[in-house]
């Protein structure tokens, strides 16, 4: 059996991984659902005590610089909105899934990744309104678009921990040492294990073209995303190797390199301003 379909095998007999993490799955259909009210998505996440305490957590952060202290779930909801608190959820779903993996020290450098990628996607989004990308939609993207390479981890840490290694002494991309261990890449591995979580179609499709030179809206934003973070230390990856598809990426969504310098500014200090709460 190849790589892929090894992987699919391991996937689908893994407790963590076979789905996404109920809760998340659960918000985002229910967030999906026409009929869904408030009040119910408000009880379905209030009986999980920790969740509602972090939701909250975030909520208040600069990242929505609420104006008013946000104090209770339904507050949260009403101040935020179905697609917000949606988002939340999921990194906090997602972080804990992370959090339970071994090779704690990687694990929560791929997490500073994914968390600080959330922020960074959903910032352009919000920013480039004239590209008319879904911030909510862009923030899953971030987040999950690199986690094929914590199932590589998880599935593979004897041969994948050198891969590591290697891509944190600057010496190589994970792309082309992925490639040679493997034969495929974290990039498409990710789109696997989404498709099979069930996400998206064009979020499943970005997630394994990312590292090609993009050819839309939401590759060109996940190309400047990784530019952003290797460039500003919220990755493992040396930013030479995030840089090659810059250009197109800029001019497909139409950014002059003002308003770029602006846009990265700005998310910069929103970053540092959350670090502690986000984990990165
Ligand atoms: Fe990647
Ligand atoms: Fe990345």
């Amino acid at each position: 059996m190849n790589v892929m379909g090894e992987l699919l095998q391991k996937i689908k007999e893994s407790d963590e991984f076979a789905t996404m993490p109920h809760v998340a799955s659960k918000v985002m259909s229910m967030v999906e659902d026409p009929d869904v009210t408030a009040a119910k998505l408000e009880k379905f996440i209030s009986v999980d005590q920790v969740l509602t305490a972090e939701v909250l957590k975030l909520a208040n952060s600069p990242l929505y610089a609420p104006r008013v202290p946000i104090v209770s779930l339904k507050h949260a909801i009403s101040y935020l909105g179905l697609a917000n608190i949606r988002s939340l959820v999921l990194m906090v779903a997602i972080r804990s899934l992370y959090g339970s993996q071994k090779e704690k020290e990687v694990m929560s450098l791929f997490w500073k990744h994914a968390a600080a990628s959330a922020v960074v996607a959903r910032s352009i989004a919000l920013s480039v309104k004239e590209a008319d990308l879904n911030a909510e939609e862009m923030f899953t993207l971030g987040l999950l678009h690199d986690f094929g390479k914590v199932v590589f981890l998880k599935f593979y840490p004897d041969r994948y921990m050198p891969l590591v290694k290697k891509v944190a002494n600057g010496e190589t991309d994970f792309c082309t040492v992925e490639k040679e261990e493997f034969g495929i890449t974290h990039a498409e591995v990710g789109a696997m294990v989404l498709n099979q979580w069930g996400l998206p179609i064009d979020i499943v499709n970005a997630v394994g073209k990312h590292h090609r030179p993009p050819e839309n809206g939401m590759e060109a934003l996940i190309c400047l995303t990784n530019v952003f973070c290797a460039t500003w230390d919220y990755s493992m990856v040396d930013p030479q190797f995030e840089m090659k598809y810059l250009k197109m990426a800029l001019d497909l969504l139409s950014i002059d390199e003002d308003k770029w310098r602006e846009v990265t500014e700005e998310i910069k200090d929103k970053l540092k301003d959350s670090s502690e709460l986000l984990g990165v």
